[in-house]
């Protein structure tokens, strides 16, 4: 089940505002997906990715069917009733989680063979149980099995000839997935990924044969693997914008927020990525003037807020109203770097609070800006906010 409305497009860029409708509700575009791993996304619970206003929500084959194991999940009908999420999940299908284990892995036609990090178990993935696995998970939205290819291999820059090699495997795994896909009687919608690694002909031959199998919607996938930035943005200059219009865009794994405000501006409708849960447990905090280090030295007696603008739980505390209203309840940056210094639990499920409540806000006036026909001036902006430093 899948229905994709375009709602509006921007005049000055491929930017567009979208709805679409899954199995488990109706998602605005475009939105960032927080990253659920492990059936929970780290630190904050489902309640609280309500009040922040998550739409949808990651998870991970490959994680999933090492622990809880299959037989679990199927015991509470899916991921939805185990980890008590309503609304839409999409969940990656496990090729990019595979290919991260790096020598433990040997990639083949047939599928990939590894030793399982969790026992050291031979086992094996394929196209067909990346399928199966995602169906007892009942995700809203699963990803067909791919190979991400590397930007490099031990030093050496993946040639074109081994781009190829693997972008065409990929397509070959797409028709397999989609074929496993239909014999199952998924209800749900299965995407297609983009490879070709930085060759833009690969990239338009691989999202050409994507389109004539006709997937309900599209990733682009193996960007921010390791390539300097001008070459991901080149990569997100070419592709995104080439793919259906009617259709829903993903971008996999990326990135900053100036990286989500350049893939609007290419047509991407949805993005996910570790970077607000994970940097938040790192002590690096997303502000509308730049990013801050809680560690710094500096902020020991600070009384401040992470963002005065940030209406957040963390910044803003019950009542929502930010430093810079007056409003004087939220936690002080003095007080997350004692809990940092301290190791306390709570220091990271603030910070995380904030950084998302940060990422799913800056979607949320992306949107607003796109409705109202002003994205360009938001961007400008932003980008110049953010550039300010705190
Ligand atoms: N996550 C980030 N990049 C990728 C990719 O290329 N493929 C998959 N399956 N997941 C990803
Ligand atoms: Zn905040």
């Amino acid at each position: 089940m899948l229905q994709f409305d375009l709602l509006k497009t921007d005049p000055t860029s491929h930017a567009r505002r979208g709805a679409l409708t899954l199995g488990h509700g109706v998602v605005q575009t475009p939105l960032f997906m927080p990253v659920g791993t492990y059936g929970t996304v780290k630190g904050v619970t489902p309640r609280s990715l309500h009040e922040m206003g998550a739409q949808i929500i990651l998870g991970n084959t490959f994680h999933l069917w090492m622990r809880p194991g299959l037989d679990v999940l199927q015991g509470f009908g899916g991921l939805h009733g185990f980890e008590k999420w309503d609304k839409p999940i999409l969940t990656d299908s496990g090729g990019f989680q595979v290919w991260s284990l790096g020598a433990m892995r040997r990639i083949t036609e047939e599928g990939v063979h590894f030793a399982s990090p969790v026992n050291g178990d031979r086992l094996f993935l394929s196209p067909e149980l990346s399928m199966q696995i995602q169906t007892v998970l009942g995700s809203d939205v699963v990803m067909q099995l791919d190979e991400c290819t590397p930007y490099e291999t031990r030093g050496q820059l993946t040639t074109e000839g081994e781009a190829r090699q693997s972008m065409e495997m990929s397509l070959r795994w797409a028709r397999r997935s989609q074929a496993e896909f239909q014999r199952l009687n998924n209800p749900n919608a299965l995407f297609g990924i983009v490879q070709g690694g930085m060759y833009e002909n690969l990239r338009a031959e691989s999202l050409a044969a994507l389109v004539a199998m006709d997937f309900p919607g599209y990733a682009v996938g193996g960007v921010s693997v390791g390539e300097p930035k001008e070459e991901m943005l080149r990569v997100m200059a070419h592709t995104p914008h080439r793919l259906p219009a009617h259709k829903p865009r993903y971008l996999m794994g990326v990135g900053t927020p100036e990286d989500l405000l350049e893939g609007v501006a290419q047509g991407v409708d949805m993005f996910d990525c570790v970077m607000p849960t994970r940097n938040a447990r790192n002590g690096t905090l997303f502000t509308r003037f730049g990013d801050l280090k809680i560690r710094n030295a500096r902020h020991r007696a600070d009384q401040q807020p992470l963002d005065s603008s940030c209406s957040c739980y963390a910044c803003a505390g019950p009542s929502g109203v930010p430093w810079d209203q007056g409003g004087r309840e939220g936690f002080s940056r003095a007080y997350l770097h004692h809990l940092d210094r301290c190791g306390e639990m709570l220091g990271p499920m603030l910070t995380t609070v904030h950084n998302l409540h940060y990422y799913l806000n800056l979607m949320r006036e992306v949107r607003d800006a796109l409705d109202a026909g002003e994205f360009a001036q938001l961007r400008a902006r932003l980008r110049a906010e953010r550039a300010r430093g705190v």
